[in-house]
């Protein structure tokens, strides 16, 4: 029998916990496999949420409260899981809001995707099944459909389509190997930043469908514009591919910088322009492996050792040279249709729409490899 740990923070949930918590041990009666726990981590609720949750417990066993002081959803969290790590130590995390917006009724599946194998499932509003409010207005549906657009495409991870949910199931030592890089995020981001991390350790990460219901009583605690603040910042600051792209254009003046200072300055020959224009795209490139080696892909840089580093390197080349000829007949190719007279416009869309995602691409599956 394996032990999972549902985290509720509560925040002036009264009325709601009342009829949740006994909807979840309820829903997760018949799983053999799982002895499941609830924590309530409640920060000093003015009304009462933690009577109520102690009144339960006498009922409920495996029902357990935390008072915390109020320092947003991401403490609650995290004092939750360091909590239940020392108290209960389970082999699983849930996090769920306490506002019955998250139905306890599909558990079971979950719990059956971890069984399949996943180390981090996250209930989708966005996959086939799942389901936002209907009687969300307008301005919600195109803020919460930009807002994961925006992390989707900022990570570069198109096939998670809910960054934002609230309602996952978490394998505990994700949590505790990431926990360190989380434990300062102490609002909503806190979500976001989790699973990035756990991306970034390279966990199976899986999606269920889950309709998420608006919350009938008490009100929402979110400030949306903070909220989005943060998000925007998290995402600039810890995406790898903003970082690539960042990278890319630094190579692009380094090349162009070399090839000036050589022409212009040290007045190299002109039957030399080749090796000035070679020197320069080789620095270019040395300086994009060394940064994207140490920047953008730290997290899982090469291996220190030299062999690795020369095989890889002259991996990079390759790429660099693929790079290099599909820009060259991109542009005479359109340049023949099209005529001459566009030029940089062709560059700018080959460089943008090809070359970019193409040695992304290649750089995550052969040199700074994902599982
Ligand atoms: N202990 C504690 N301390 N709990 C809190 C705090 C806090 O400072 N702030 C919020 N909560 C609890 C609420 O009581 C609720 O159970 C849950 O966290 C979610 O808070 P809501 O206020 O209902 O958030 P929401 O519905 O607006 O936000 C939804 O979207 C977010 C972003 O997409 C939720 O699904 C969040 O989980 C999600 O991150
Ligand atoms: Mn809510």
């Amino acid at each position: 029998m394996r032990k999972a740990c549902i985290v509720l923070p509560t925040y002036n949930e009264a009325e709601n916990i009342e009829i949740l918590i006994p909807k979840i041990f309820r829903a997760v009666e018949k799983l053999n496999n799982w002895e499941v726990h609830i924590l309530v981590v409640d920060s000093l609720s003015p009304d009462k949420t933690a009577e109520i949750v102690k009144k339960l417990m006498k009922k409920y066993p495996r029902l357990h409260l935390l008072v915390t002081a109020k320092e947003g959803l991401g403490k609650a969290y995290i004092k939750g899981f360091n909590e239940a790590i020392r108290t209960i130590n389970p082999y699983l995390f849930f996090e769920m809001d306490a506002d019955l917006s998250h139905d306890p009724a599909v558990l079971p599946n979950f719990f059956k995707q971890i069984e399949l194998g996943a180390d981090f499932v996250i209930g989708s509003r966005y996959i086939k099944g799942g389901s936002i409010p209907k009687d969300w207005g307008f301005h919600r549906k195109i803020f919460s459909f930009l807002g994961n657009m925006i992390v989707r495409l900022g990570f570069m991870k198109l096939k998670i389509t809910d960054w934002t949910s609230g309602y996952r199931a978490i394998k505990s030592w994700l949590i505790k190997s990431v926990f360190d890089h989380i434990k300062n995020y102490s609002g909503y981001v806190f979500q976001i930043a989790l699973l990035d991390q756990a991306i970034k350790r390279q966990a199976i990460i899986k999606e269920t469908p889950i309709s998420f219901q608006n919350r009938k009583k008490g009100v929402s605690k979110i400030n949306f514009s903070q909220y989005i603040f943060q998000v925007l910042i998290y995402v600039f600051l810890n995406s790898s591919f903003i970082k690539y792209v960042i990278v890319g254009f630094i190579g692009f003046f380094i090349d162009f910088a070399l090839s000036y200072t050589m022409i212009e300055k040290l007045h190299f020959k002109k039957e030399s322009f080749w090796l000035v224009t070679a020197i320069s795209a080789e620095m270019a490139i040395i300086s994009n492996f060394i940064l994207n080696n140490y920047w953008s892909f730290s997290y899982k840089k090469l291996e220190n050792k030299v062999s690795t580093f020369i095989i890889s390197f002259l991996k990079f080349n390759f790429v660099s040279l693929g790079a290099l000829i599909i820009q060259a007949f991109g542009i005479q190719i359109l340049t023949n249709f099209f005529g001459p007279q566009y030029w940089y416009i062709y560059k700018v869309l080959i460089i943008g729409l090809i070359i970019i995602p193409y040695s992304y691409t290649l750089y995550n599956k052969f040199i700074w490899k994902n599982k």
